[in-house]
């Protein structure tokens, strides 16, 4: 890209950024704290997370606190306007919107090659680099974002990583603030921008009901839908069902809805059994961290023809005359649709300052935290929760 264009593309971003940075104000009363204490002087930050302004200003903070960034974002998900910006404040940013599935493991190789001394991780992709490469010995610890890369790390990575990693998602604010409120919000908003679909009357497929899907089962409720949820646990069945929603086996409900959303964080929920089964025409979306949850090389495998309705829309002509619709590609609705949003600005304010005040925490007493993954310390979510509840009422 020519010099030009890229600082247009960078002015984009830095336009973008200082609006949502206005409206984040826990980051800036940590952004103030650490450019006085500067917790992370000497420290490299290596972070892979969806890279959208609010990322952008929790990077800031972060650099404020004296931390050397280099950054990739998540597959499908990156915006090129703040990559562009975030360079031009001297960070180190693989990546861009276009990446093919190889490219953005190339981009996390990158970071992991960069020698980060602190991880900002997101399904544990960094750990899982950093073990590979076998670059334990030189990260102190770090943190991580989501559900799947805290099950990750707990299984697949188990007894691997020596260094702490506090999972954000372990968080009572988190799993309250941004999973189900955050992401119950973000996720409808996206599913009517992009389908411009009304959704009174209309008949929801929840599958999941942990704290993402009982967001989005309530918000599409709110709106008016008629929601039902699909679990495999008896204790999140037992507790839909007293929320008031129709419970039963995805399969059984699968002819019954028009839209189906998975907020599982497990692999093949919409299978080519399911799709058997759905009526035409269903929508189907996906608001889990990978792009697993609904088996779309299957789905592309066995259609007829794929038509590109609309940005973020395809409908698939199934051999039988039925069609499904597909929304980003199956992957997360809220970050990869048309002009992706992602989770409301104050959800991502708590959640980043979470992820602030927790790499604060590494960088002053990784010694004293024991290795693998833990919960945010109890200090931290409290001091958090009143520092919410303030800015919330600052106002009124
Ligand atoms: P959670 O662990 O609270 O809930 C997942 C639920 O799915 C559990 O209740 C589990 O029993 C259920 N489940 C598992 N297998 C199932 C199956 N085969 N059929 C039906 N239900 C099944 O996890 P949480 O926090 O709700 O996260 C869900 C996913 O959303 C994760 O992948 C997470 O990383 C992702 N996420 C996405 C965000 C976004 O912005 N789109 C933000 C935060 C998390």
């Amino acid at each position: 890209m020519k010099v030009g264009m890229m600082s247009e593309l960078a002015d984009k971003g830095a336009a973008r950024t200082a609006w949502i940075r206005s409206r984040m104000p826990l980051l800036a009363e940590a952004r103030a704290d650490f450019a006085r204490s500067r917790p992370f002087n000497g420290h490299c930050i290596g972070m892979s997370l969806h890279l959208e302004p609010k990322t952008a200003v929790l990077l800031e903070v972060l650099a404020a606190g004296g931390a050397d960034i280099v950054a990739t974002g998540n597959h499908g998900s990156t915006q090129d306007d703040v990559v562009a910006y975030l360079r031009e404040q001297g960070m180190t940013v693989f990546g861009s919107r276009d990446d093919t599935l190889e490219q953005h493991h190339e981009n996390v190789a990158s970071v992991v090659s960069a020698r980060p001394t602190i991880l900002l991780d997101n399904g544990a992709d960094l750990a899982a680099g950093i073990v590979e490469a076998g670059l334990t010995g030189s990260v102190i610890g770090g943190t991580e974002e989501t559900t799947s890369g805290g099950v990750r790390l707990r299984r697949e990575l188990d007894g691997r990583v020596p260094f702490p990693v506090i999972v954000i998602n372990d968080s009572m604010l988190k799993a309250v603030g941004e999973n189900r409120h955050g992401v119950g919000q973000s996720v409808v908003e996206s599913i009517m921008r992009i389908t411009n679909l009304m959704i009174p009357g209309r008949r929801f497929v929840v599958a999941g009901y942990g704290w993402c899907g009982r967001g989005i089962a309530q918000y599409l409720r709110a709106f008016g839908g008629k929601v039902a949820v699909a679990e495999v646990d008896e204790l999140k069945m037992f507790e839909a069902a007293l929320d008031g929603y129709r419970v039963a086996p995805l399969a059984e409900l699968a002819g019954w809805g028009d839209f189906f959303i998975t907020a599982t964080g497990f692999p093949d929920i919409i299978t080519p059994e399911i799709v058997e089964l759905l009526a035409d025409g269903a929508v189907l979306a996906n608001a889990g961290h990978f792009p697993w949850e609904i088996d779309t090389a299957s789905l592309y495998a066995s259609a007829s023809s794929v038509t590109e309705l609309d940005a973020a829309i395809e409908r698939i002509e199934l051999p039988d005359g039925r069609s499904v619709v597909l929304l980003a590609g199956g992957r997360m609705v809220n970050l990869a649709g048309r002009e992706p949003k992602g989770n409301s600005l104050e959800a991502m304010d708590l959640g980043f300052l979470l992820q602030s005040l927790s790499l604060e925490r590494v960088a002053s007493s990784a010694s004293a935290l024991p290795a693998g993954a833990q919960p945010v310390p109890d200090d931290l979510e409290r001091t958090i929760a009143r520092r919410f509840l303030r800015a919330l009422h600052a106002d009124r």
